[in-house]
């Protein structure tokens, strides 16, 4: 089974992100033929600083490595230094109708939070990310709760894909989206998703923070009214705060509901939760200053995973330019 995801190389990565995405891509090192992309290109889709760009690619493959990426068990690239990316997102736009690009949630969201420029490469955002999919013929894109719609309109266009040009070409990919812990909501606003840019600075962990303002934040979180330490729709704050525990302890939000059974009240939901994402998060944190210290040792992981990855996409590239009439005939 081969896995396939991205993520952008922009902001600090949260809790959220290490939760939903970050950890399973560590898990499907395990589980299969494992490729992850840092998406740079995506990242240009709004305003942008360009040398910050590279300091956050930077940033973000010293993280991931950090959180327990492997070049040797995995496949880390840099989107932009494989071509066939771009070129596939051009392809796929023959199957894409304007109307289904501009009903998704994230660009209508985006889009209304723009000041100056909508660029039509925030439009275009998801053919882009279905392209990075489909170019590895990947079964499987562990993603957040957030991602669900995207994947929708990838699996979308590779079926129009396949039955326009011929089955078989492209693969229909699953999402994986986690069944705890796909969407972390903001510790000082529960109804809210914690996020880059629209949640609660001290409703957000991020992965980085210094263990005493993780324990901060989480000894901080507002809770809900009553006692009970059980999850429940009308609980939003001790929800999220059971399903991090549940995630950090590598156990069923049922089973810390259990063990907390014989707690006083939220504060001993709070110092469980603060204990257990700094035990979590530390051994991360410790890790990443080193290896962001050495960016030639970053390249060169980059590097040899573009060489690794250009060889699965251009395979199918060239099917797709065959089937499609597009340059010689092979
Ligand atoms: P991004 O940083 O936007 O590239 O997101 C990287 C990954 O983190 C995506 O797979 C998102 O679905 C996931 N993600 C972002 N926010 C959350 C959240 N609050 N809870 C769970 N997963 C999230
Ligand atoms: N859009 C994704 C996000 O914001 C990032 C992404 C880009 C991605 N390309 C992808 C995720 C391909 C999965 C597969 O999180």
């Amino acid at each position: 089974m081969r896995i396939f995801s991205g993520i952008q190389p922009t902001g600090r990565k949260h809790l959220g992100n290490y939760i939903g995405a970050i950890r399973q891509y560590v898990d499907g090192q395990d589980r299969g033929e494992a490729v992850y992309c840092i998406v740079d290109l995506h990242a240009i889709t709004v305003p942008y600083d360009p040398a910050a760009l590279r300091t956050g690619l930077y940033d973000l493959t010293a993280l991931l490595l950090a959180a327990g990426l492997d070049p040797a068990r995995c496949i880390l690239f840099r989107q932009s230094d494989v071509q066939e990316h771009t070129e596939l997102t051009w392809l796929l736009t023959s199957v894409t109708a304007i109307g289904e690009l501009n009903r998704m949630h994230q660009f209508r969201d985006k889009s209304a939070a723009q000041r100056e420029l909508i660029s039509a490469g925030l439009l275009f955002y998801p053919e882009l990310m279905a392209a990075d999919v489909l170019a590895y013929r990947a079964g499987e894109v562990p993603v957040g709760e957030d991602q669900r719609e995207h994947l929708e309109l990838m699996r979308d266009v590779a079926r129009r894909f396949n039955a326009r040009y011929g089955e078989g070409l492209l693969v229909v990919p699953e999402a994986r989206i986690p069944e705890v812990g796909a969407r972390v909501m903001d510790l000082q606003d529960p109804t809210r998703k914690m996020s880059t840019t629209g949640s609660t600075a001290d409703g957000t962990v991020h992965v980085l923070d210094e263990p005493a303002a993780i324990a901060r934040k989480l000894r901080r979180a507002v809770t809900d009214s009553g006692t009970e330490i059980r999850r429940a729709p009308d609980k939003p704050g001790v929800t999220n705060l059971i399903d991090i525990i549940a995630v950090a302890r590598g156990v069923a939000p049922a089973q810390v509901e259990a063990d907390l059974a014989g707690a006083r009240g939220y504060g001993d939901l709070k110092a469980a939760a603060a204990e257990a994402v700094t035990a979590m998060l530390a051994p991360v944190r410790e890790r990443y200053e080193a290896l962001r210290a050495d960016e030639a040792a970053l390249e060169a992981v980059l590097a040899a995973g573009a060489e690794k990855a250009r060889a699965l996409a251009r395979p199918v590239l060239a099917d797709v330019r065959e089937a499609m009439g597009v340059g010689p005939p092979r």
